[in-house]
């Protein structure tokens, strides 16, 4: 909260008609122990695209491409940042790997992004968030210094201890969030697993975020999923399938999600794999003239 009120107080202190119109909030360095745990959280390397969104002065590009070998795009709506950042990126020998641009960050296209980067004020980090979610290749990671993402729960969060912030000597902590963008599952799926006893199923997803929940349609009845869990393009999730005996069976469902289709292995919590499953997005029920309309109707006047 401190955080937020002093940048808050700078934004007030800044309060030109041009700062006005960066709804991102005004040009406030990252400190540089905070940009190097940002990278490092990151575990960011050479085959990385470090994208930062409101680049300011372009520490964080600069940084990823010198120490890491990372390639980098700043944005920056201030002109004269983007100027200096480029000159910068000349200086330091990096200017093959590190550019910056002038551009509004909600006009930006950032699906080539493996890490993404933020240091804006929450109302345009929370704008931001279903850019982030839809147009990031799934396992991407996200980045923020100080402002999370609302209910989007962050993978990890680090606090960094500083004795300068805001160009002011003190005690200060910054807060960094990390968060990996999370495959798109939620609706129906057809399953088939390769083992004899185990017959396909159905299962009904329901997603929040990087979490979900939803039940498999087994020999007639729905089947609870347990720790349903996505890490990027790879998602996890337990049953207790039914046995013939009357018992059940509790597996381990682990996949890779590509687009449609999902690929993987089951086994035994804590044990070895003993069989593949695939699944594929059953096609979506088109509401048609023949199903009862149960739901409040529109007026004309609507
Ligand atoms: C708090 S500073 C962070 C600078 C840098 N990312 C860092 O962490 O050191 C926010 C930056 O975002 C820029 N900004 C604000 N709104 C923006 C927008 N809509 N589009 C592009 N840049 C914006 C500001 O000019 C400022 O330089």
């Amino acid at each position: 909260m401190r955080q937020l009120a002093c940048l808050l107080v700078m934004f007030a202190g800044a309060a030109t008609a041009a700062a006005q119109q960066y709804t991102g909030g005004p040009y406030v360095p990252t400190p540089q122990a905070v940009v190097d745990e940002m990278l490092r959280l990151a575990k960011v390397n050479a085959d990385d695209v470090v994208v930062d969104l409101g680049s300011g002065d372009g520490r964080i590009v600069l940084t990823a491409a010198q120490r890491y070998g990372a390639r980098g795009l700043g944005l920056e709506i201030d002109e004269e940042l983007v100027q200096f950042s480029n000159a910068e990126a000349e200086r330091l020998g990096v200017a093959d790997r590190a550019r910056f641009l002038q551009q509004d960050v909600l006009e930006a296209h950032i699906g080539e992004a493996t890490v993404l980067t933020l240091y804006l004020l929450p109302a345009m980090t929370m704008m931001l968030r279903p850019k982030i979610l839809h147009d990031l290749k799934p396992g991407t990671r996200v980045v923020s210094h100080d402002f999370d993402l609302g209910e989007w729960r962050p993978d990890r969060k680090v606090v960094v201890d500083l004795s300068e912030k805001y160009g002011t000597s003190g005690a200060f902590q910054s807060n960094v969030f990390l968060w990996t963008v999370p495959v798109r599952i939620e609706g129906e799926w057809r399953v088939t697993a390769a083992r004899a006893g185990i017959a396909p199923f159905r299962l009904r997803l329901k997603q929040q975020f990087q979490h979900f929940e939803g039940g498999a349609a087994v020999g007639g009845r729905i089947v609870k999923l347990q720790q349903g869990e996505i890490n990027g393009a790879t998602i996890r999730f337990e049953l207790a399938l039914p046995r013939n005996d009357g018992g059940v069976r509790r597996l381990l469902f682990v996949g890779t999600v590509n687009n449609d289709a999902i690929r993987g292995e089951f086994r035994p919590p804590g044990g070895e794999a003993i069989g593949h499953w695939n699944a594929s997005r059953a096609a979506a029920r088109l509401p048609g003239p023949s199903r009862p309309a149960t739901g409040p109707r529109l007026r004309r006047s609507d």
